[in-house]
């Protein structure tokens, strides 16, 4: 089968299509043809050579999610049968012509989806399901906060967020980011580069942030939060240290903020979950994400379509970081 795969860590050109051999399903697993897959920062980081897949996953081709037909069953698979449409959460190797997962990480292609939509619900949906739902426990009319609102995590932490019953307020790098984070339920996005979000939020506060960041973000986080507040990083792309930002003073934290306000810190990466947990998580994404899904509820938002040879292309427009939403790969090889 065809494969982009990572030759060595560096820049997108490292990306190449090359021949590799048809995956070879487990009992457990099936066997999807690949229509569309789905390009997330992670993918970036691990062609830079910053994120090691697990032991087990492809080691040289990335791509955390796709959607396409059943090829193949493996002996103790009942869930599933050749010829089903789904779309599946992988730890790697989803930009080539097949991929393998376990049959229990795969969920139906939601009604009216085309494939290149459903592409783009994987990894997001499972990353925020789990860190604002479950580790985060956002409930109906709390205050909650997304970081990067325009980000593929971003847009759909919005449209979650917003259906369940919350509050909505975002962060994004321009106007127009802001905008479309407002068209997709925000009740309010702050354009970071123009004001300081901290002041514009401070006399609502959030229950819930979910924040990939980090860096000066944390003080102010930390003193956005209302009481029993939750702070949840799933990733630090300004670092992970509080640090200062050139022309002013160093903004500490205050720990006395997480006793006095009972505040929780927590955080958690999916990647390198084991099969059960990411099991669970499929069942409870099926059973409270999928209606809204099936019901028109949610919006894909999908930026840009490359063909699977042009992943190169697609890693240098998510590095521009001038996309909002996801970016998608298609089996036009
Ligand atoms: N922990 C997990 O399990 C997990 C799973 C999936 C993704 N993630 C993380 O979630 C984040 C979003 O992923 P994604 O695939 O949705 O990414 P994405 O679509 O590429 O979005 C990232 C956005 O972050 C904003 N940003 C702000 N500061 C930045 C900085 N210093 N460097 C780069 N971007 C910056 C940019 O928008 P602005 O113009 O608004 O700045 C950019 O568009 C990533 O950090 C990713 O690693 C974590």
């Amino acid at each position: 089968m065809k494969a982009v795969v990572i030759t060595k860590p560096g820049r997108p050109e490292v990306l190449v299509v090359d021949e590799r051999s048809v995956p070879v399903v487990q009992d457990d697993e099936v066997l999807i043809r690949v229509y569309a897959a789905g390009v997330n920062r992670p993918d970036v980081f691990q062609r830079k050579g910053n994120y090691p897949p697990p032991p087990g996953a492809p080691q040289d081709i990335p791509g955390l999610e796709v959607a396409g037909i059943i090829e193949t069953c493996g002996a103790s698979v009942e869930n599933w049968k050749p010829g089903d449409a789904v779309c599946a959460l992988l730890a790697g190797g989803g930009y080539a012509e097949y991929a393998v997962v376990h049959a229990h990480h795969c969920l139906p292609v939601p009604v009216h989806f085309s494939f290149a939509e459903a592409a783009s619900l994987p990894e997001t949906v499972f990353t925020v399901w789990h860190n604002v739902f479950q580790r985060g426990a956002l409930k109906n009319g709390e205050h909650f906060l997304v970081h990067g609102g325009s980000s593929g995590i971003g847009i759909t932490a919005i449209q979650l967020a917003k259906a369940l019953g919350a509050k909505v307020f975002a962060t994004a790098g321009s106007d127009d980011k802001c905008e479309a984070c407002i068209s997709l339920g925000a009740d309010l996005c702050v354009n970071y580069k123009n004001e300081n979000f901290e002041e514009v939020l401070k006399s609502q506060g959030a229950d819930v942030i979910l924040d990939m960041i980090g860096g000066d973000y944390i003080p102010k986080n930390i003193r956005l939060l209302r009481i029993d507040g939750r702070l949840v990083f799933i990733n630090t792309m300004k670092g992970n240290k509080v640090r200062q930002v050139e022309g002013q003073p160093l903004d500490e934290v205050d720990f006395g903020l997480i006793m006095k306000n009972r505040l929780t810190i927590t955080g958690s990466t999916l990647r390198n979950r084991d099969v059960g947990f990411k099991a669970a998580l499929t069942r409870e994404i099926l059973e409270n994400v999928w209606p809204l899904m099936n019901e028109g509820k949610f919006k894909p938002v999908i930026f840009r379509e490359f063909p699977l040879p042009e992943a190169a292309k697609a890693h240098e427009l998510m590095e521009s970081s001038d996309h909002i939403g996801k970016i998608i790969l298609t089996n036009a090889w």
